[in-house]
């Protein structure tokens, strides 16, 4: 391999699992690029979560987006997180610590692939940011996140492709696979929704309805 993607592969792989000092330097670059934080606030705001929902990230990062969904819960609603990074869990404690203080909050360390008890749910919305294409069997991974929404809850999977040359149409076909994971897993009503940054961030949305997925063999 040469030097140049030896490189690109370290960096990838901290955005994959930040670890150690070069974790942390990866989730201080996430947390303060501007893109990065409007993509955030915008696929938080696209939730249209309400005081009393139970909210769900998987992979929150530094916590942006844990950060704006707990601004939008009251105090009958819950909003839970997450990552198998140590690091950010770390950040994003701190980030959203005075939330977590108020019990608005619970981060958890932790992979999508054995959700804990902790998060059996049912929740009201479900959302990943730029994290689902680091998950082994994303489609089973969606039935199980499926099965833990209530009737009608929604769920969001944003992209923003990060890799070098990426172009609007990357981010369109990054649309097309997530919107065929999210059928194939059994929600509903999908729809993509862009924001104009370079390269575009897509954000596919869907909807449980258990009348339509009811009879589908569990994918895992
Ligand atoms: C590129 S970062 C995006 C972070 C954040 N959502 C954002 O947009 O700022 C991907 C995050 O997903 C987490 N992640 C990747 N695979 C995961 C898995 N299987 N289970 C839990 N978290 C995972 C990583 O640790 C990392 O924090």
């Amino acid at each position: 391999m040469s030097v140049k993607r030896s490189i690109l592969a370290a960096i990838v792989r901290q955005f994959h699992h930040p670890r150690g000092a070069a974790g942390n330097v990866a989730g201080w670059v996430m947390a303060h690029r501007a893109s990065n934080r409007r993509r955030n606030s915008w696929v938080a705001a696209l939730l249209d979560v309400q005081p009393t929902d139970r909210v769900l990230e998987i992979g929150f990062g530094p916590g942006l987006a844990i950060a704006e969904l707990g601004r939008r819960v009251g105090p009958l609603g819950h909003v839970y997180g997450i990552d198998h990074s140590d690091v950010m869990l770390r950040q994003a404690t701190k980030r959203n610590a005075a939330a977590i203080q108020a019990g608005r909050v619970t981060l958890i360390l932790g992979t999508v692939d054995q959700l804990p008890p902790a998060l059996d749910g049912p929740f009201d919305a479900v959302l990943a940011v730029n994290s689902l294409g680091f998950w082994t069997a994303p489609v089973e991974r969606l039935d199980e996140l499926r099965r833990r929404l209530s009737p009608g809850g929604r769920i969001a999977i944003a992209s923003q492709p990060r890799c070098p040359g990426a172009t609007r149409s990357t981010s369109l076909e990054a649309a097309r696979t997530i919107t065929d994971l999210l059928q194939d897993a059994g929600f509903a009503e999908t729809r993509t929704e862009i924001l104009d940054l370079d390269p575009p961030v897509v954000c596919v949305l869907a909807v449980n309805h258990p009348d339509a997925a009811r009879g589908r063999p569990r994918t895992s």
